[in-house]
């Protein structure tokens, strides 16, 4: 999402990986590397078109790399959850409960308030009026995703990280959009967002129970990063007993 050297190092990041695995998926048909049953890289080895004929190795890779990829992406909010933990360590005990309606009150929370992607852009397919403003086909929208997640008239005290908010009032659809506005099957929404939240439930609790030590590091946040995170990502120590 980033202009200049970053966008041309990860273009070519992924191409390198789209080759390395249409190269994986080749091998795997031909016997040569044996893929472990029902895997996900069995499946996608497998799998034929309507047609009858197999996947094309590049077609296969890209695949692979779809179900890669977005779970990289919910790093990024682990990282921020460890952020969160570390600057409001009140937090951890009540994770550490196992609470699972706290652990989904923290979810949201960490999705809102921390930036991720600042906004999502469209093209409108037909001349439209939205409240009065009117936008002519072709048209670029923007979805300003961190204004409406920190919007005053939504959440109060936008700026404070209060988990507890979505304990007094549940998540409202059209409220809360760190991963696009709308019906997911219709509009500019994750479908992968169900398990966003899933995977990040479970994985803010396992962290809030290990133990673990934050050595100095920078934890500023750039807003001109995208997606943006802590300078140092979050960095942890082993917490060792002396004999250890
Ligand atoms: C940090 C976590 C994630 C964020 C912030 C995120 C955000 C988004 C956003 C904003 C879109 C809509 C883009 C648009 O239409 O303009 C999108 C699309 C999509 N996401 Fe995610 N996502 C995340 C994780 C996931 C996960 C875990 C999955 C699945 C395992 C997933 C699968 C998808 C797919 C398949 C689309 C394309 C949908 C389509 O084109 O109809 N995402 N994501």
């Amino acid at each position: 999402a980033t202009l200049g050297p970053r966008h041309w190092r990860a273009r070519r990041a992924r191409q390198r990986q789209e080759a390395r695995l249409s190269r994986l998926v080749e091998k795997v048909r031909s016997g040569a590397v044996p893929a472990p049953a029902d895997s996900v890289l069995d499946r996608v080895s497998r799998h034929r078109h309507p047609g009858g004929e197999l996947l094309e190795p590049r077609t296969a890779a890209v695949e692979l790399l779809n179900v890669i990829r977005p779970t990289a992406a919910i790093s990024w909010f682990v990282a921020f959850a460890a952020h969160a933990l570390h600057r409001w360590p009140a937090n951890r005990e009540r994770l550490c409960g196992g609470d699972p309606t706290y652990a989904a009150a923290f979810t949201h929370e960490v999705r809102r308030f921390y930036p991720f992607a600042p906004f999502l852009g469209g093209r409108a397919v037909t001349d439209l009026s939205w409240r009065g403003e009117s936008v002519p086909a072709g048209g670029m929208v923007l979805l300003d995703v961190y204004g409406q997640n920190h919007d005053e008239k939504l959440w109060g005290d936008p700026y404070a990280f209060r988990p507890q908010r979505f304990l007094e009032c549940p998540v409202q659809r059209d409220e809360l959009i760190p991963q696009g506005g709308g019906d997911p099957g219709a509009g500019h929404r994750c479908p992968g967002e169900g398990m966003t939240i899933g995977l990040l439930e479970a994985l803010t609790t396992r962290l809030a129970r290990l133990e673990y030590e934050v050595p100095e590091q920078d934890l500023t946040i750039s807003l001109r990063r995208i997606p943006a995170r802590p300078r140092s990502g979050f960095v942890i120590g082993d917490v060792r007993s002396p004999e250890a």
